[in-house]
């Protein structure tokens, strides 16, 4: 097996001395900040650092700062919430920084100080995770986990652990990438010892299902996800929850690849070229037939518009099958502020206007009759089954969806209830040729078109 070096690697995925200290120095500074404002207020809470920095785990340049503001557990959710937001205020005010509401599970405050992206999230401070109130609770105690039991040179695992993961585009657990948490990453390490234990572990022996569970809790199998790691902390708590199969997959295959041929170039993105005329070409040579929706993305959260997207493009698919056209793939995007698509790629987007329609089998005397008072003479008989060919509703898919996504027949489609509106409001159904003239080479549209068409490009080989 070629070596690889694993400290040249480091030195430029991991942060500087310099990046540590002024992370640290301003993480320090926040906190006491908090302190003294909850004091001088006579607000009973005391901030903890949370997260990659408290861990020592964070990539070089991808500091986000995670402050916890802990109220004990017999406050008043209300008061939580307003003191702690209260408190991140301030903070951020005396800093000179910017803020920003925002939702989780409950309201936090992100601010932009130094440059350095900010999070204060109030949460209670419990001792083990049977006192939990909400899902950010755990995290305190994740922290405290991992930071007793990493060692140092671990540290160095768990970034190219996580390095690896962000270049195939398989880190991060929100819905919208659906890959690894660093949590997660953090466990694997402690579990598997090293970063290459993690790949060799995960390249030879997961499975649909696989169970890690460092604390032999034994509640593993009570989850049914591809993958299951026992939260250390909370025995009742899948970290791994967020992780879909396809991005599990894309993992194992690239861990594969690296064992059989260990390559620096898998700590780093590739680099892909595209433009307009590349994608709509590639789109032409497939034959089949592309259409799009578009409309204006609804103003909810990140984890809210996702998930609505996709509910949207599976209930469309199903939409179309019944009416007999045949899907070949489909995909959602959006730029979460100006527009949103769903991209159906037809196999079948033209039927005829005749339709067999199936009716009773003629054994049935009783069924017959009510079939044959309805269409007469023109009834033939299949086998054993009444038959009888009637006009198709619908003889291209363009027809059905402009008919569908009408107020009077939207009830039909499952998607969320904000990009349902969005949908009422004004939606487009174009073709991909005609659609693609109006993007530009630099819009991250095209890097979603483009990878509709190069599947699984980004996964080094
Ligand atoms: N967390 C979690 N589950 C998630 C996301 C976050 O339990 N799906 C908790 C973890 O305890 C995590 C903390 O929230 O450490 C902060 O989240 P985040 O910033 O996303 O992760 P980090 O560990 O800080 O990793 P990094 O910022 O380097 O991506
Ligand atoms: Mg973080």
């Amino acid at each position: 097996m070629p070596e690889i070096d694993y400290q040249k690697i480091l030195r430029r995925i991991k942060p500087s001395e310099s990046e540590y200290s002024e992370v640290n120095d301003l993480a320090v500074n926040l906190i006491s900040i908090i302190n003294s404002v909850a004091a001088n207020n006579n607000i009973d809470a005391r901030a903890v650092l949370v997260g990659s920095v408290a861990k020592d785990t964070w990539l070089a340049g991808k500091a986000d700062i995670d402050i916890f503001i802990e109220f004990p557990l017999n406050t008043e959710e209300s008061e939580l919430k307003d003191k702690g937001l209260f408190l991140g205020y301030e903070c951020i005010k005396r800093m000179q920084g910017q803020y920003e509401l925002r939702y989780a599970s409950h309201p936090y405050v992100t601010g932009l100080i130094n440059g350095f992206e900010i999070d204060f999230v109030p949460c209670y401070s419990i001792k083990d995770s049977s006192k939990l109130k909400s899902a950010v609770d755990r995290t305190i105690l994740h922290t405290e986990y991992v930071k007793k039991k990493l060692e140092e040179e671990q540290k160095d695992d768990v970034i190219l652990l996580k390095k690896f993961m962000e270049s195939i585009e398989t880190y991060g657990s929100e819905f919208k990438v659906g890959g690894f948490a660093g949590y997660l990453c953090e466990l694997l390490v402690l579990y598997y010892g090293s970063f290459t234990q993690v790949l060799e572990a995960a390249s030879d022996y997961w499975h649909y299902g696989y169970i890690i569970d460092l604390e032999n809790f034994n509640t593993g199998s009570g989850f049914s996800d591809p993958l299951v790691v026992v939260d250390p902390v909370d025995k009742n708590r899948n970290v791994a929850a967020a992780l879909t199969i396809q991005k599990m997959s894309e993992f194992i295959i690239a861990s594969r690849n690296f064992l059989e041929n260990p390559k620096e170039e898998f700590f780093s993105k590739k680099i892909i070229k595209y433009n307009v005329n590349l994608i709509k070409n590639g789109f032409n040579k497939r034959g089949t037939k592309t259409i799009l929706l578009v409309f204006k993305p609804p103003e909810v959260p990140a984890d809210a518009i996702f998930p609505q997207l996709k509910k949207t493009e599976t209930s469309l698919k199903k939409i179309i099958e019944r009416a007999g056209f045949q899907v070949y793939g489909s995909g959602y995007w959006t730029d979460q502020t100006n527009i949103a698509i769903i991209l159906l790629e037809m196999l079948v987007w033209e039927l005829p206007i005749i339709k067999k329609h199936a009716g009773p089998y003629i054994w049935s005397k009783k069924h017959q009759k009510r079939f044959l008072d309805k269409y007469g003479s023109n009834a033939w008989i299949e086998n054993d089954q009444w038959m009888v060919d009637i006009e198709r509703d619908y003889c291209d898919v363009e027809s059905l969806l402009r008919d569908f996504l009408t107020p009077k027949n939207i009830k039909h489609l499952k998607s969320g209830k904000h990009v349902k509106e969005e949908i009422l409001n004004h939606v487009e159904i174009v073709d991909i040729d005609h659609f693609i003239n109006s993007i530009d080479d630099e819009d991250l549209l095209l890097k979603f078109l483009y990878e509709y068409i190069n599947k699984s490009g980004n996964i080094w080989r």
